[in-house]
């Protein structure tokens, strides 16, 4: 794929004139078969920033992230966990939905190394903007995405981690006293046997979020 740097504005002032650039964006093919761009959204001055997957079916039709069954239990979380949504805003690391045709169901795919790399510059130009305070990384995908390829949740979660150390081409964000913090994906609760306990945990993460920024 060529990548989505060649439709990020050179200098952009908001989100929403990101937000419009990617509209038409054609960086992957993923914008083929997918209905829209489905981009980040939340505070401009957010202290937070959660970065999830890519849109599932119901964000995809919506043109909003998180706004299904795992952006219900993101929200429930992030209540129970003490964030302020004020502070929050939310993204994919890719921004196209990823499925394969079954009949006429969309089945979720992950997206690949070169899908994460492709939409990149949108993730990146969201930081610069933002500049939040701590980037919040939910699941293997937002974590290969921002700290390389290496990248296990289950090694780091629940830890504060200084970003430029650990990220992968630190200086493709330009953000200086940027912390990150890992967790499992809302959608890993909900398929988790024992979801009470993946709750749990999922909260517990967020507090040490909470706490971070507080
Ligand atoms: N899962 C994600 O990672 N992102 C969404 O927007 C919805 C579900
Ligand atoms: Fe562009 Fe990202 Fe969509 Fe690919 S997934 S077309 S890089 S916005």
């Amino acid at each position: 794929p060529v990548g989505a740097q060649r439709w990020v504005p050179p200098h952009p002032r908001s989100i929403d004139e990101l937000k419009s650039a990617a509209a038409d964006c054609q960086g992957c093919e993923l914008h083929e078969s997918a209905t829209q761009t489905v981009f980040g959204r939340g505070a401009p001055h957010a202290k937070i920033v959660f970065v999830g997957e890519q849109p599932g079916d119901i964000e995809d039709r919506q043109g909003l992230p998180f706004v299904g069954p795992a952006g219900r239990l993101l929200r429930e979380a992030v209540d129970d966990a003490g964030i302020d949504p004020a502070d929050l805003y939310i993204t994919n690391s890719v921004k196209h939905f990823r499925f394969e045709l079954r009949g006429n169901r969309r089945i979720h795919q992950n997206p690949g190394p070169a899908h994460i790399t492709a939409c990149r510059p949108w993730l990146v130009s969201e930081f610069a903007l933002l500049k939040p305070e701590l980037v919040v990384i939910l699941g293997a995908t937002a974590g290969k995405a921002l700290l390389g390829p290496s990248f296990r949740v289950t090694r780091s979660r629940g830890q504060l981690m200084p970003w430029p150390a650990s990220a992968q081409h630190p200086e493709d964000f330009p953000v200086a006293e940027i912390q990150a913090l890992a967790t499992i994906h809302p959608s890993a609760v909900l398929r988790a046997d024992d979801r009470e306990t993946a709750y749990r945990g999922l909260v517990d993460d967020l507090r040490v979020a909470a706490a971070a920024v507080a």
